[in-house]
């Protein structure tokens, strides 16, 4: 990685995000910069603030306002990096839209998947051409995103899948929900159950296509699984949440990922957690949060 870093994290405003911006702020040196994005203005604005007076940031923080569900922002950010810096570093694509259990699944899917994977879809797609070597390409995903958390009806769309077809697979997900035939097709009523599986999928079918030329360079793509963080959207979740970290904490596993020195290729394209890859056939599918949800 080159020493002087330029380094992006989408919904990083609050939460997970904002914590790995804080993190990588404190680990890179004076002369990178890191990029804190999110929707709205202001939340950007003060988080870029906050986070450049804290008394261990290092490097350069500054906001920048990048709602992911436009495609067309995500694709001239990568643009701009690649004309102004020569590319970028590292990319942590974090963000998330809050949903309630005592929501409508149904009317917050649109919202929900747009957030999750059609900007996952476009940050892979715009961002990795432009990962200078060396790099890091992260996808916040979560333990939620291994195959074995669907129904084995649907196993297929996913398993082994190019990044079209795991982008084909979410637009018939979300049509599905919309028709409300999801359930009887088999799908998880919790959306977040599907997109993790689907982003895990996406960066699956990316790093199949890059590993040996990423592997030459030690350049990184792969999944991340934070574990359970204690923020506002996980909370309305779990019944048991003894369990579940700060955030700054779950920040510094995932950073640990970034700044290893070496890229190990068992980590490569896979869905990392505390600096282990889960077994992207394993898990079963979710009771507790499914019950939860009226149909
Ligand atoms: N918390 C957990 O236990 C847990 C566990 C596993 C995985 N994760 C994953 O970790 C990541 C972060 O979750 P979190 O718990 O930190 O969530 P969070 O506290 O709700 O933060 C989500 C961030 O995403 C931003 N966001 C929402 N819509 C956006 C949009 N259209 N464009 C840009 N940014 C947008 C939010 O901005 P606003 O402030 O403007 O709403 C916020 O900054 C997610 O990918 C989540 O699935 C979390």
């Amino acid at each position: 990685m080159n020493a002087s870093r330029i380094a992006l994290v989408t919904g990083a405003n609050q939460g997970l995000g904002r914590a790995l911006v804080e993190g990588l702020a404190a680990r890179l040196d004076p002369d990178s910069l890191v990029l804190l994005t999110g929707r709205d203005r202001r939340r950007v604005a003060d988080a870029a603030r906050e986070v450049a007076g804290l008394p261990g940031t290092r490097a350069r923080v500054e906001g920048r306002v990048l709602d992911v569900t436009d495609t067309d922002a995500i694709a001239r950010l990568a643009e701009e990096l690649r004309a102004e810096h020569g590319g970028v570093d590292i990319v942590i694509s974090n963000a998330v839209a809050r949903l309630l259990p005592e929501e409508s699944q149904a009317a917050r899917a649109d919202e929900f998947i747009d957030v999750s994977n059609t900007a996952t879809h476009a940050v892979l797609r715009r961002f990795g051409p432009v990962l200078r070597p060396g790099g890091r390409l992260l996808v916040v995903a979560s333990s939620l995103g291994t195959l074995g958390r669907l129904d084995p009806r649907l196993h297929h769309l996913f398993d082994g899948a190019s990044l079209d077809q795991v982008e084909s697979a979410v637009e018939s997900w979300r049509e599905a929900v919309r028709t409300g035939t999801a359930a009887a097709a088999g799908w998880p009523r919790w959306l977040n159950v599907p997109s993790k599986v689907a982003q895990v999928a996406a960066v699956r079918a990316v790093a199949a296509e890059r590993r040996a030329r990423d592997l030459a360079t030690g350049t990184l793509i792969a999944a991340v699984c934070p574990g359970m963080v204690d923020t506002a959207t996980s909370r309305p979740w779990f019944s048991d949440f003894s369990q579940a970290q700060p955030p700054s904490e779950a920040a510094s596993a995932v950073l640990d990922v970034v700044f290893a020195e070496h890229v190990d290729p068992g980590l490569y394209g896979e869905l990392i957690r505390f600096g282990q890859a889960l077994d992207w056939h394993g898990g079963t599918p979710l009771v507790e949060q499914d019950r939860l949800l009226t149909p």
